[in-house]
């Protein structure tokens, strides 16, 4: 733990001389979010600030609002102010691709943000978290809760299918989860594709497709209560009782946390998540959420702007790794991730200056 922090830092630090190296004042990049409606970008958004602010940048920020028609016109906004970067998280993944190759066509080096763009070849690198990492995260914690017992129940939920994040966090998971499923440990309770497929150590993206199309929550609060609650509607008294969730983010594992808690048959519930939005530290604080993932946004925006610096002087950013996007391997350096529990939220949390102390009740 103290080790993650440590990286994180030093990390940290050298993309802060990075950012330095390069003279003050208004910066050729644009960036382009997909909505202020998940609170995730908000993070993004407020440590893109930050970061820029510190180092003596201007960079306009733009946000898509879920529609990718927008993130289009925004993107080619920031191409006609004459943009050289263009720092981008997609809507949805494979419609991005259009202003991607209008940036391209442009000049501009395009880098993919947290999202990777898919199916075209206009992506010059790939800001990102171990998204992998993020999904093995939650399978390992519910292994680890469930212990020696057989036939646990197990409620899966995903992000949206038009987000090649929900995959990879989907393929994650299902690395941890499925010999454990194939070996009774766990009972798939919602998902007949992933209940048919319990056999199948590694899925195809078409099979991963059929099990996300079923469990998706669209990335939307709403859309995973309603879920869950259906979900539980048509669940029998003994697929009750002690239940294992996976929730694909934080905003999600409230809503289905929410629905479970409500359920007088459920007696107990382990439910995952990730980014380690605010009202979700809360929750684990109090008990109503078991984990979070934190993917340090400080780490990932400034990998982002040291990236497009890399870009301006002519060179190229970091790769340690590569992720296929259907029609090129884009260059990346993933980082990492952390798994935060009631145990270790302190230190994860607070110690490591991510969030004041002041922002939650009932931490010591
Ligand atoms: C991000 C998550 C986020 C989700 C919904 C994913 O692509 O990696 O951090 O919670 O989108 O916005």
């Amino acid at each position: 733990m103290k080790r993650g922090i440590a990286l994180f830092m030093v990390l940290a630090l050298s993309a802060i001389a990075a950012v330095n190296a390069f003279a003050q004042g208004a910066l050729p990049v644009g960036i382009v979010l997909p909505t202020k409606d998940e609170p995730r970008w908000l993070q993004d958004e407020a440590r893109f600030k930050a970061a820029l602010t510190a180092a003596g940048y201007n960079v306009e920020i733009l946000f898509s609002q879920g529609d990718s028609a927008r993130e289009k016109a925004n993107v080619e906004a920031l191409i006609t102010k004459g943009i050289k970067v263009l720092i981008i998280c997609p809507h949805d993944g494979t419609a991005a691709a259009a202003a991607a190759n209008a940036a391209h066509a442009a000049g501009v080096k395009v880098i993919s943000y947290d999202r990777l763009i898919r199916e075209t070849a206009s992506v010059d690198y790939y800001v990102t978290f171990d998204s992998f990492a993020v999904g093995a995260a939650w399978g390992q914690y519910l292994v680890e809760q469930a212990g020696t017992k057989r036939g646990n129940n197990l409620y899966l939920y995903a992000g949206a299918l038009s987000d090649n994040n929900a995959f990879i966090f989907f393929e994650g998971a299902w690395s941890v989860l499925q010999p454990k499923i194939a070996d009774g440990t766990f009972i798939v309770r919602n998902s007949t594709e992933a209940h048919n497929l319990r056999a199948k150590a590694k899925l195809t993206r078409e099979e991963l497709a059929k099990i996300i199309g079923q469990v998706t929550t669209n990335w939307d609060f709403s859309v995973a209560k309603n879920k869950a609650m259906s979900d539980l509607t048509k669940a029998s008294t003994s697929m009750k009782g002690k239940v294992f969730i996976v929730a694909p983010n934080d905003g999600t594992a409230r809503a289905i946390a929410d629905a479970f808690a409500a359920d007088r048959r459920v007696s107990q519930y382990f439910i995952t998540g990730q980014d380690a939005e605010v009202a979700s530290i809360q929750y684990i604080i109090n008990g109503k959420q078991s984990m979070t993932v934190l993917k340090d946004v400080r780490v990932l925006v400034n990998d982002a702007i040291a990236a497009a610096i890399a870009f301006l002087k002519g060179g190229t950013p970091e790769k340690t790794n590569s992720y296929n996007n259907g029609k090129a391997d884009v260059p990346a350096k993933p980082s990492d991730i952390v798994t935060v529990t009631r145990d270790n939220v302190k230190a994860a949390i607070v110690d490591s200056g991510y969030y004041p102390m002041s922002y939650f009740s009932g931490l010591q």
